[in-house]
């Protein structure tokens, strides 16, 4: 959601925190602002918009300091302005804070902190920290204490940081339910809400969980639970590089995570298949797998694209274990009191391992007994920390809001674990030995269809004025249908559904007509001669057709306008092949509409708020 990074040191802070913002953009893009402690006086300049124009005005204003901190918005409570943009005052302009998350209890406090003579400049959530910190300063209390003293008074989630001028020597930093770390440096330290604001500079790094504050000094920190209570924490050292987080020379990140993919599928495939045996070795189960075998149910929750690639692994492992699958949105699954017991297993899949509903559906199902997995891309990220166990998907960092790299890890962690379970039970070491040639071939066969990059463009020029589009799929591919339609409605803001193609004709085939892009997934496997039929449905009622079809399927063409070939793969690994073409239609669809797509309006990478 919204990002926050900070500095302490002795160079200047300024271009460390615009840097770092502009890292973080991808979080949230609505307005900034940047706040510095110079000589005992704080100075606060925001903006609306982009971090370019908040970087232009802090450049012209000459603005330099040697601590500060800086916060790019996700409007939440109050609309994206200058007024609302963090951070934060206290009325004598002492003291500043920002903050990621929610103040569920807001409106309490604030009737509190006015009734005793606290005035209101803004419409968020967050200016009721600064005056309750502030109450707690004027009761003699020091920075830490109160920071403290007030977090104690709020429910709801928040990763915040303060200064004070009158203890211009520190930042004071405190988590719950959003990410927080610090960057450990030589004489300099510094905050951040992700790492990759700070990996410029350093790649060591604090985790501070939920209930924990620090001190942060130029040398040195100090840690404690909010309960004051003092409490040791590792430094440790994260291997992402600052090459990961640019755009290596293509024009947007989304563009550069859909190229990367024969490499970012390799990272989720390397070291983990037994070609030999026909096995899977997933480090992050040892020990687990015994107890896996034996669950009596599966539930995945997940939100966005991670819930499309849980939906696939339903079909998964119901095909290959016979183990009952329920997928649930993580926002329903932790509100209706689940069933959930000892004997389940529950994934929780979640690129950021931030996302505020899948993290509190983990915390629900680990309350109940139940085993918790973890299937995350961000290492060291809550979800993973906090699970029984799991695995990494190794996508690398995905910076485009939309989610396209990290969707077809995802998939091939749901398939390794399908073969290393399967192989426990009733796999040939036949079939698992044609499965592990199937994922090793992959990145090859990915790279082929991004090669028809330039033909995908060209269909996205008939199709960049449409106002609906449908996309249908059965089996595997029907959970490809909904995520080629959440891609062209998160980035082109045309409206599309995604459907099991059989299902169209109970409702949608009522739009169809002459100017009604359908997309179908149909690829060579046991539903072709079905979705064929469909097919044939909706051109009878002259909808235009785009078929994503296997290689050597040319009687399709009688029946397309479109046809984008893939190659043939296991139906299980279909997907991560499908999918590809689709991410690349929505892709040239926004840009022909001159859309931002690594950022879209009202969207945010990483949900931290429920
Ligand atoms: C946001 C993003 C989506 C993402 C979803 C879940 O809505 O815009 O791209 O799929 O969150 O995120 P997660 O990090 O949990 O996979």
């Amino acid at each position: 959601m919204c990002g926050i990074v900070g500095y302490i040191g002795s160079n200047n802070c300024v271009p460390v925190i615009i840097e770092g913002l502009k890292r973080l953009e991808y979080r949230g893009y609505d307005s900034s602002g940047i706040g510095v402690l110079d000589h005992s006086k704080l100075t606060v300049i925001k903006r609306k918009g982009k971090v370019s124009l908040l970087q232009e005005i802090v450049e012209k204003d000459g603005m330099t300091s040697n601590l500060g901190i800086g916060h790019t918005r996700w409007a939440t409570h109050g609309e994206p302005n200058e007024i609302n943009a963090h951070p934060h005052f206290n009325s004598e302009n002492s003291l500043i804070v920002i903050h990621n998350g929610i103040i569920e209890n807001y409106r309490t406090l604030k009737t509190g902190l006015e009734k005793l003579g606290y005035e209101f400049l803004s419409k968020t959530d967050t200016e009721v920290l600064a005056h309750l910190i502030d109450s707690f300063l004027k009761r003699g209390h020091n920075l830490s204490k109160s920071v403290r003293f007030a977090l104690n008074e709020v429910d709801g989630t928040y990763g915040i940081a303060v200064l004070y001028a009158k203890e211009p020597d520190k930042i004071v930093v405190a988590r719950k339910g959003s990410p927080l770390l610090l960057g450990i440096g030589n004489g300099e330290n510094f905050i951040a809400s992700d790492v990759s604001a700070i990996i410029a500079h350093t790649n060591n790094v604090v985790y501070l969980e939920d209930g924990e504050i620090a001190e942060v000094y130029t040398d040195r920190f100090v840690t404690k639970t909010i309960a004051g209570m003092p409490i040791d924490k590792f430094v440790e050292e994260v291997s992402m590089t600052l090459e990961e987080i640019d755009k290596g020379g293509y024009p947007t990140f989304m563009l550069k995570e859909i190229m990367e993919q024969p490499e970012s599928v390799l990272n989720s495939i390397r070291g983990r298949l037994l070609e030999e045996t026909g096995d899977i070795k997933l480090g992050g189960l040892t020990g687990f797998e015994d107890r896996l075998s034996k669950v009596k149910r599966f539930i995945i929750t997940a939100c966005g694209t991670s819930w499309h690639s849980a939906l696939v692994g339903k079909y998964m492992f119901e095909q290959y274990l016979r183990i009952p699958t329920e997928v649930e949105y993580a926002s329903e699954f932790r509100y209706r009191d689940p069933i959930v017991s000892s004997d389940d297993a529950v994934f929780f899949i979640s690129q950021s391992g931030e996302t505020a509903d899948t993290l509190a559906a983990m915390r629900e199902a680990r309350s109940k007994g139940a085993l918790c997995l973890g299937i995350c891309n961000v290492v060291g990220s809550t979800i993973a920390r906090e699970s029984d166990a799991g695995v990494y998907i190794h996508a690398g960092p995905e910076i485009g809001v939309a989610s396209t790299k990290a969707f077809t890890s995802q998939l091939i962690v749901l398939a390794l674990i399908t073969v290393l379970l399967a192989r426990r039970k009733n796999m040939s070491l036949e079939e698992g030995r044609a499965l592990v040639k199937e994922f090793n071939s992959l990145p090859q066969r990915i790279q082929e269809i991004l090669d028809k990059n330039s033909e995908i463009e060209e269909i996205a020029n008939h199709y960049k004025d449409a106002a609906n589009f449908l996309y249908l799929g059965r089996g595997y591919n029907f959970p490809v249908a909904l995520e080629g339609a959440l891609k062209l409605k998160e980035i082109s803001y045309i409206h599309a559904e995604g459907y099991p193609a059989a299902e169209m004709k109970h409702g949608p085939i009522a739009l169809v007509d002459e100017n009604m892009p359908v997309v179908f997934i149909a690829p060579k496997d046991s539903t072709y001669e079905k979705i064929v039929s469909n097919i044939e449905e909706i051109k009878a009622r002259k909808g235009k057709t785009i078929i994503i079809a296997s290689d050597e399927d040319y009687d399709i063409e009688k029946l397309a306008d479109h046809v984008i070939r893939v190659p043939k793969t296991a139906s299980i690994l279909m997907p991560v092949l499908t999918v590809i073409p689709l991410q690349l239609l929505a892709y040239h669809i926004a840009m022909k509409k001159g859309l931002n797509v690594d950022q879209p309006r009202n969207l945010a990478k990483s949900v931290t708020v429920e």
